[in-house]
């Protein structure tokens, strides 16, 4: 058995060996990271990789800029780039304010991650280690153990009750002083922030911020959305602190999408190959999202080694198209297929009618991906999709889902909530 995960991952990633493209973003974030005052704001569709780029920044932010070698940025990495110690939260959307995300942040025990790891406390361990395998690899800092005391926030010094900002800013004014300048003589802390966008409310956050942001606190946040306005809604208090930050992750183009299937045959060092014809198929079927191709590539490996072969050619991948078509190859998207289509095979024709339509551009942005319901409509009469107009609502309905979305700017304008399962609905058989 080939282990898949050699190759292909549908997690984040994390090690800048496995990560392929996006020159132009990481040239962004590099720049972003070494500017003093910006704010990295990184936003785009489900599933296009801005997690991924997410942690490539917290690499570079620590001196690690192998990843901008490898895209052939050298000559733009500055001589003395700043470096910071990081923290990552993934935010959920259970936090009902920016002070209840401050406060979140206080209390978060990630080990790796974690805020609250960074603040000096007597019996407190922290060890250097590295993110990633590489020997240039940037330190970051640790907890081995949390000491005598434990790990309740109260009995860390300078809480102030009732005043969650002001703790916050108490704690990061101790890391900053003890371990970003004192122990590591770094540049600063950076904060990145991921699921942004899941946040309840989002009011004032922008201007939060800011107010938190320094010369020696960065702020990075990162989530779904088709501009920055989905992400900070006062971002015009924000505006010139994103003068360079505000990075908009698209699908890949063509070339990239490939090389991810090349860097995986790289990844497998010789164990496996997959012949030309099949990566121009997967390259097709994926559209630019990643995760697809991730995914489809992981059911390739997996049928190569039941098949007993160490190639991936078009019978490989025939089979696993014949697992998709049935509804077997990946639970997750087909209960959410099987959810939003119910017992109707009306409702699952005007799926897979809305999921055929080409992607194409709208009068608003020059993004892709949206439906338009009057050109559904008309192919829906050619099909005999009579109730359109009932059908219709279960499929934005929460309760099933909501595997469509209106789009506020325009009648009529409907889109996938997520793309890569408009993906799979093509190549689902009805
Ligand atoms: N630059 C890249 N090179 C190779 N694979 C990538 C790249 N970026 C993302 N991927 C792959 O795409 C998938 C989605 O990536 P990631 O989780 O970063 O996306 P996301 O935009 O954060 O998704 P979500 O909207 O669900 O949070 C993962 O399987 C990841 O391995
Ligand atoms: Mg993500």
């Amino acid at each position: 058995m080939i282990d898949p995960e050699k190759g292909f991952t549908s997690d984040v990633i994390t090690d800048p060996n496995r990560f392929v493209g996006r020159i132009d973003l990481i040239r962004s974030c590099m720049q972003a990271l070494n500017s003093p005052n910006s704010l990295i704001a990184i936003y785009g569709k489900r599933g296009v990789g801005k997690s991924s780029l997410l942690r490539q920044v917290q690499q570079m932010a620590l001196g690690d800029y192998t990843l901008a070698t490898h895209a052939g940025l050298n000559h733009e990495i500055p001589i003395k780039p700043r470096k910071y110690l990081t923290v990552f939260y993934t935010c959920d959307s259970i936090i009902e304010s920016g002070e209840a995300l401050v406060s979140r942040l206080c209390n978060d025990q990630d080990e790796e991650d974690g805020l609250l790891r960074l603040v000096p406390h007597d019996g407190k361990e922290i060890v250097e280690f590295t993110r990633a395998k590489e020997v240039s690899a940037g330190a970051d800092l640790k907890v081995v153990n949390w000491g005598a005391k434990g790990v309740e926030t109260s009995k860390y010094a300078r809480v102030v009750e009732g005043d969650t900002v002001q703790t916050f800013r108490n704690f990061v004014s101790s890391i900053v002083q003890h371990q970003v300048k004192g122990r590591m003589k770094r540049d600063g802390l950076l904060i990145l922030l991921d699921e942004f966008d899941v946040l309840e409310n989002k009011r004032g956050l922008g201007s939060l911020i800011k107010s938190l942001s320094s010369k020696d606190i960065k702020f990075g946040i990162c989530g779904i959305g088709q501009d920055l306005t989905d992400l900070i809604e006062d971002h015009a208090s924000v505006e010139r602190l994103l003068e360079q930050g505000a990075i908009h992750v698209k699908t890949m183009p063509t070339p990239e999408a490939r090389n991810i299937l090349n860097k995986a045959e790289e990844l497998f060092k010789g164990e496996l190959a997959i012949e030309n014809d099949v990566k121009d198929e997967i390259v097709r079927v994926s559209q630019g999202y990643p995760y697809f191709i991730q995914m489809i590539g992981k059911s390739c490996v997996s049928k190569a080694s039941q098949l007993g072969l160490q190639t991936i050619n078009m019978h490989v991948y025939n089979r696993v198209l014949e697992d998709i078509k049935g509804g077997v190859a990946f639970p997750t998207l087909e209960s959410s297929y099987q959810r939003a289509i119910g017992n109707s095979e009306a409702r699952q024709m005007l799926l897979h009618l809305m999921a055929e339509q080409p992607e194409e551009n709208t009068l608003f942005h020059e993004d892709v991906g949206r439906i338009f319901l009057k050109k559904v409509r008309s192919d829906a009469e050619d099909f005999d999709v009579d109730y359109l107009d009932q059908n219709l609502p279960r499929l934005l309905d929460k309760k099933f889902g909501s595997v469509i979305r209106r789009i506020p700017e325009g009648q009529g304008i409907y889109e996938f909530t997520n793309p890569v399962f408009r993906l799979y609905v093509n190549l689902r058989v009805i």
